[in-house]
């Protein structure tokens, strides 16, 4: 049975909880508060990247905790201006330092570059380092499309632990997760509420309110809960790793509140018609350095 305690089994037998909290576009101002309020909630898994530019603050709010460091698991992302097999060794020590801590426990690639694989390639080799090292449990991807994991995998010894994208009810990846599954990753969903298709929307791409959805609302309204928690409950019945972000406790508190109910066979099923094939943010292809210019500082 589901519950807050949940774990997927890396490839490695390193066990990752199943419900984590993202940080994405929280400010170091408010990042603190909202990890402490995660962890004292029950989350065991904190997902940042050293874009987020709020390392050192998840570092500060897990120290407060005072959380055993094996009781809490961290994920965070080496981004594309520190791709290289010597700039992601360095990457990784600033990340580390900024964090307080001694190991992360997963390692992602930010984004593929395919423009300049070789690179992402090198990135990757250093990361098997680290892993060897003992200086991350785990390591993995984000954003990567099943060809670039081929192409990283041809040319490298360790599969990708984790692949973490972009996956809601209105971009499911149904696809992709069934390349995961074939080559034994754990699929990982960022934006899992689909907020994405709100934050990332222009004129082209208007933006659609997930948590308005009149399918969501129904749902939710059968079972006395959210829209926001029909759509969570929907990624962990089907075994996808989520990291919901909020800097609202009552927020923070309401997306782990999802273990106490179920989506029968036909629920999920209407869920799923909710696929747009579209999606809300950047896809495999988009990451290069002109789109991305982020510099990392010390
Ligand atoms: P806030 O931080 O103000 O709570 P996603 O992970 O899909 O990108 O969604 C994150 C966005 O959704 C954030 O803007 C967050 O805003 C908002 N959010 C998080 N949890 C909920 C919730 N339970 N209900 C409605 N909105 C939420």
């Amino acid at each position: 049975m589901l519950n807050i305690n949940s774990v997927l089994r890396l490839n490695n037998g390193v066990e990752m909880p199943a419900l984590g909290f993202g940080v994405f576009q929280t400010s170091p101002e408010d990042t603190v508060s909202s990890v402490k309020a995660a962890v004292k909630t029950g989350y065991r898994l904190i997902d940042t990247a050293s874009v987020y530019r709020n390392e050192r603050e998840v570092g500060k709010a897990i120290a407060q905790t005072e959380i055993a460091r094996d009781q809490i698991f961290v994920t965070t992302k080496l981004w594309i201006s520190e791709y290289g097999y010597d700039e992601t060794l360095y990457g990784f020590d600033r990340s580390l330092r900024k964090l307080g801590l001694e190991y992360i426990d997963l390692y992602l690639l930010h984004w593929p570059v395919p423009s300049d694989f070789g690179r992402t390639i090198q990135s990757y080799k250093a990361a098997e380092r680290l892993l060897a090292e003992g200086r991350v449990k785990a390591i993995g991807v984000s954003n990567f499309s099943a060809e670039h994991i081929d192409r990283l995998h041809a040319e490298t010894s360790i599969m990708p632990a984790v692949n973490q994208i972009e996956l809601h009810p209105y971009f499911s990846q149904t696809e992709m997760r069934a390349e995961h599954r074939r080559r034994g990753i754990v699929t990982q969903a960022w934006s899992p509420l689909g907020a994405v298709n709100i934050y990332e929307a222009d004129k082209e791409h208007p933006a659609r309110h997930l948590l308005d959805d009149g399918v969501l609302k129904s749902i939710a309204q059968a079972h006395g809960k959210t829209p926001a928690q029909i759509v969570l409950r929907w990624h962990l019945q089907q075994g996808i790793a989520i990291i919901p972000k909020s800097t609202k406790s009552a927020r923070i508190a309401e997306n782990a509140d999802v273990f106490d109910f179920e989506l029968s066979a036909d629920e999920t099923a209407q869920i799923d018609g909710l696929e747009t094939g579209i999606r809300g943010g950047y896809g495999p292809e988009e990451g290069d350095r002109d789109l991305f210019p982020a510099v990392i500082a010390d």
